[in-house]
């Protein structure tokens, strides 16, 4: 019997392609003719070297990295690299401009401070509940990096393009839009995103990082805090997450083989995106929370009428086979996570439902 999925539209852990959790479960007992699943094997073992490598040079591609950056896989989220950022980058008199554009930023500055770093809150969106993405900021010449939060998972709102920081290098939480459009990346000091939205399982966190800020990082910090020690042992210093990164792996496969590489993934990441907001400003039931000019491809963001009409909309779809369209904790409302492996055909379904309960409630 074929097993029940549901529409996914969880904000994290999220929705994988299933032909890759096919291809796991195919593999699972037996890893490439080892008599071993990937889970039992050595990290030291040429099987997982080949997975990790791949991983690499995948990510190299789809980035168009040049030999000036390295991408490791390491452990403690996205959130590890809130301190490890200005640990590294930070030496005594050096500052960074920081843009709060949301909860996460709000955490990654937080870091910062705690670090007793001079930085500095460059702009924020604040005073209007984080609904937009600030413009014409004015950064602070000479500092090290600017750091900014390309999507916004919780407010609903993402940088269409990147500001100019005068030449500054860009640092950059992507954590819930990564692999989903081409971006000049050769303008990152440093980018990263925990997996567990666009690019695999919890566990891991990618990292991909110029040789330049790898210069910055100081002696004195401990050894598993330094990008450098997991930059020259290729993600290996200790035992790295490996089930993690095999599935990063087989989603980068699927991007670059079965998609067909990132402007694909952006045509139909704004295709699903369109659904969705059509249907918002045509209608007068759902409202969307962010300004239209800030809205993210990834996290749609609305509310309806009242709350107990958001209570039983979240409560039918449920029923109705379509997960995760409760809005994060802190903030209410809606939101329906439309990942990379969320489908076109899968959108329009939740599109379809989102008519029928407004005919039914409006
Ligand atoms: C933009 C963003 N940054 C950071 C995080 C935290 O990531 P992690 O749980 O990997 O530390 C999240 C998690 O939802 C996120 O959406």
């Amino acid at each position: 019997m074929a097993p029940k999925r549901i529409f996914n539209f969880n904000a994290g852990p999220a929705a994988l392609p299933q032909t890759v959790l096919e291809e796991i479960q195919q593999e699972f007992l037996d890893f490439k003719g080892s008599g071993m699943s990937i889970t039992e094997i050595s990290h030291r073992s040429k099987w997982f070297d080949d997975v990790i490598n791949d991983a690499v040079a995948r990510t190299k591609r789809l980035f168009h990295l040049d030999d000036r950056y390295k991408v490791l896989f390491l452990q403690g989220g996205a959130s590890m690299q809130f301190c490890m950022i200005p640990m590294n980058f930070l030496a005594e008199g050096r500052t960074a401009d920081y843009v709060n554009t949301g909860t996460w930023s709000t955490k990654a500055i937080k870091e910062a401070q705690i670090l007793g770093k001079p930085i500095k809150v460059a702009a924020s969106s604040e005073d209007r509940n984080f609904a937009y993405i600030p413009k014409d900021i004015a950064f602070t010449p000479g500092a090290t990096y600017v750091h900014i939060t390309s999507n916004n998972t919780i407010k609903g709102t993402q940088w269409a393009r990147f500001p100019d920081t005068g030449g500054v290098p860009l640092i950059a939480d992507m954590s819930s839009d990564i692999f989903s459009r081409p971006f000049d990346a050769g303008r990152f000091g440093l980018f990263y995103a925990g997996a567990q939205k666009n690019m695999g399982p919890a566990g891991v966190c990618l990292v991909a990082v110029r040789d330049d800020m790898l210069a910055l990082t100081p002696a004195t910090l401990p050894t598993m805090l330094k990008y450098t020690t997991h930059a020259d042992k290729n993600s290996m210093f200790n035992t790295p997450p490996c089930f993690a990164i095999y599935t990063v792996q087989l989603v980068l496969k699927w991007l670059e083989e079965t998609v067909g590489g990132l402007d694909k993934m952006a045509q139909r990441n704004q295709q699903k995106a369109d659904l969705l907001y059509n249907l918002m400003d045509e209608s007068d039931f759902y409202n969307g929370t962010a300004d239209k000019d800030s809205r993210s491809m990834m996290n749609v963001t609305f509310r309806l009428p009242d709350e107990a009409l958001e209570k039983k909309f979240v409560a039918e779809a449920t029923e109705a086979g379509f997960g995760g369209l409760k809005g994060h904790r802190s903030v209410g409302g809606c939101r329906a996570s439309i990942y990379n492996a969320t489908s076109v055909e899968a959108v329009q379904a939740l599109v379809d439902f989102m008519k029928t309960f407004q005919s039914r409630n409006g």
